[in-house]
């Protein structure tokens, strides 16, 4: 929202098109924008502008410059435009179910959302008893509806937005984060979220006033339309007095200004990072209002130990960290990314002359930590992985029980937790809904929790109790890279941290942490492989499956290598533990099944041999990951790829890299969209 900034619309619709392209890895299989209808804001009979459009965000952009009927060079003084980008969940791609969804063909109230509204059929079927008819399949089109039938009941003319928004989202179970715009209430934006992720972005270029906006408070809840006094009537507005006990004295506007400010509300901040890096993170059932340039930050009720204010934080995130540079696509930058990444990750953590290792994040906790019963990693896909490879050294390093959950699983099965429990919720995004749903479910059995994450100020990252942040810089291809490795380092660092007093294990973890000082410079050796890489995967690309094979520490490798490949070329891959070989996957093995093996020389090595020698015993044709110099490995090999020797633990940091790029690689050849492959997304805010 501009206040007293005059811009043209063109200028207007650049920054929401330029703004969606920076989000478009979170969904991206169609897009919409609102803007003004015109610029005179004493006028309401300017209906808001709509327009959308099915595929990526450059269809849409494509379909506003073809737009001769909209006046790019009208100038705004005040201006709120709103703009999404969608992954569907209810509703088909296609221009309609797009967002903004709106209240009525006047477009009255339009909305954009991220999340699920599971309670939607029923307002539907009530606003349906009430007259309204749908155009879409979304559940997100209630909302717009909802707040229109509150708007139309209202019981007094002054009811201001925030307080129609309040009591339409009262009525909303499930996932959300909403931004309305309205042409009754014509330059104010009002947002709110309950568990998506929602920021607000603040640019001026006088000081801010404050870096605390306190919270305003309202007496009751309006009355529930459904559920449970349904039958009570449906009258909305009965609360309004009691909500509007908020004192609007103590918004907040930049001070000693010229009144120029504009406020952005984004579910992360590489859509606003060029504009500014002043944000406020949302917390669950957050209302924010921005009238007359004032931004103002509402509650219904306070609840006991929860924050009055909201901080403006500074964030350290740059412009130049979410562009591509030279590189093709993110996920090749990222890939090639990791060299740096992985330093970044252990940075000022460990002293590689002490062999110490320092967690600022978990320094309060490290008696409760030491003191547990066990530790249970909670996490999904590529972060499971992460879980998965690093189980075995943790064992090893803490001597507890180490349990890996995925977390939707985890939750199906109401695993028994308790108070002496660590949970670790392990999330680059710090978003994934299922991940955020144990941990709120460990937090109720009074675990400690602990989350590792990559995106500061992220749900996850601020509700667990404690956690460490990975600090591998923004990752943009939906197929996680670079996050992987620094989530592998940040779960060694943690169970180095863990048996820091522990006579025995001194040596074990001085080669560890040599193994760490010299990883930079190994995983740039194993990116020189690409070019082998790529022959490789003009070998494959026209193969219908691809079997990843190992055990050991470079399991995880395996199955985190065919999610790299599903994710990407669309191909049929699994992982296989070399282990059960013999017990099903062996049927799979002839001459013209291809097979990736990983052997590296650790306590496996033999077992290895073993599996390598059943594939080859079938005519199978084995691509070989492994050490250099292994030539007992090699003369068996169809194909091999050598990789440079590191302490066991760590070698999956390596192992994993051929097979991202393999992946990539593979997706090229194929035509596949490498940063959005097909039905993904970066960040499932949705269970
Ligand atoms: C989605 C992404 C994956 C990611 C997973 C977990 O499925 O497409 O790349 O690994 O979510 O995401 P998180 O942000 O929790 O690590």
């Amino acid at each position: 929202l501009n206040f007293c900034v005059p811009k043209k619309r063109k200028e207007i619709l650049d920054k929401l098109i330029k703004g969606l392209q920076r989000l478009e890895y979170r969904g991206y299989d169609s897009a919409g924008i609102g803007v003004d209808g015109g610029n005179d804001i004493e006028k309401s009979e300017q209906p808001t502008i709509l327009i959308k459009k099915r595929g990526k965000v450059i269809n849409l952009q494509e379909e506003i410059q073809g737009r001769e009927d909209l006046n790019f060079d009208l100038e705004f003084d005040t201006h709120l435009g709103i703009a999404h980008t969608r992954w569907a969940t209810h509703g088909v791609p296609n221009n309609v179910n797009s967002h903004p969804q709106r209240s009525d063909t006047n477009n009255d109230f339009v909305v954009v959302h991220n999340g699920i509204i599971t309670n939607y059929k029923d307002i539907k079927k009530f606003l349906i008893g009430k007259g309204f008819e749908f155009e879409s399949d979304t559940d997100t089109e209630v909302i717009a509806k909802l707040l229109k039938y509150m708007y139309d009941t209202r019981e007094s003319d002054s009811i201001t937005f925030r307080e129609l928004v309040e009591g339409t989202v009262q009525q909303l179970e499930g996932a959300f984060a909403v931004v309305f715009k309205s042409t009754k209430y014509p330059g104010q934006a009002v947002a709110s979220r309950r568990g998506s992720p929602l920021l607000i972005g603040i640019a001026s270029k006088s000081k801010l006033s404050t870096d605390h906006i306190p919270i305003l408070y309202s007496k009751e809840p309006s009355k529930k339309l459904l559920g449970a006094n349904k039958e009570k009537g449906n009258k909305i507005g009965n609360n309004q007095e009691a909500l509007n006990t908020a004192n609007s004295t103590s918004s907040f506007q930049p001070a000693n200004g010229d009144g120029q400010v504009e406020y952005f509300f984004a579910s992360d901040a590489s859509a606003i990072i060029e504009h500014t890096n002043r944000v406020i993170f949302m917390e669950d059932d957050d209302v924010a209002a921005v009238t007359d340039g004032c931004l103002s930050l509402h509650r219904i009720r306070r609840s006991v130990d929860e924050s009055s204010t909201r901080q403006v934080q500074t964030l350290q995130m740059e412009l130049q960290q979410i562009m591509r540079g030279n590189y093709s696509t993110f996920m090749q930058k990222e890939i090639f990314e990791q060299p740096e990444s992985v330093v970044n990750t252990m940075r000022g953590r460990i002293n590689f002359d002490a062999n110490t290792v320092h967690l600022g994040g978990l320094k309060q906790h490290i008696n409760e930590l030491k003191r547990c019963r066990r530790l249970i990693f909670i996490a999904c896909g590529t972060s499971y992985h992460s879980a998965m490879a690093t189980r075995q050294l943790m064992e090893e390093l803490t001597e507890l029980p180490v349990m890996v959950e995925l977390a939707s699983d985890f939750l199906d099965r109401k695993t028994p937790i308790f108070r002496d429990d660590v949970c670790f919720f392990i999330s680059q995004s710090g978003e994934t809904a299922d991940t955020l749903m144990a941990l709120r479910y460990c937090k109720g059995r009074g675990a400690l929790t602990v989350g590792i994450t990559n995106v500061v100020g992220s749900s996850i990252s601020r509700e667990t109790d404690c956690g460490v942040h990975i600090n591998a810089g923004p990752e943009i291809g939906v197929a996680s890279t670079k996050a992987y490795t620094s989530q592998f380092i940040a779960l060694v660092m943690f169970g180095l941290m863990m048996c820091e007093d522990r006579i025995s294990m001194q040596q074990r973890r001085a080669d560890i942490i040599k193994g760490l000082k010299e990883l930079p410079d190994k995983i740039k050796d194993v990116l020189k492989l690409d070019e082998e890489v790529h022959s490789l995967a003009q070998e494959l690309y026209q193969q219908k499956s691809v079997l990843i094979m190992g055990r050991g520490y470079n399991f995880a490798t395996c199955l985190e290598g065919a999610l790299k490949v599903k994710e990407l070329t669309y191909m049929h891959s699994e992982g296989i533990l070399a282990g059960e070989l013999k017990h099903g996957p062996l049927a799979l093995v002839d001459k013209a099944m291809p097979i990736i093996m990983i052997i590296m020389k650790d306590g496996t090595y033999t077992k290895c041999q073993n599996a390598l020698q059943q594939v080859v015993a079938r005519m199978g044709r084995p691509i070989l990951l492994c050490e250099q110099g292994d030539t007992m490995s090699q003369k068996e090999a169809h194909r091999v790829m050598e990789l440079p020797g590191i302490v066991d633990c760590l070698s999956g940091i390596l192992t994993v890299i051929p097979l991202q790029l393999l992946s990539f690689h593979i997706a090229v050849l194929k035509g596949c969209d490498v940063d959005c492959p097909r039905n993904l997304a970066k960040s499932v805010t949705v269970e």
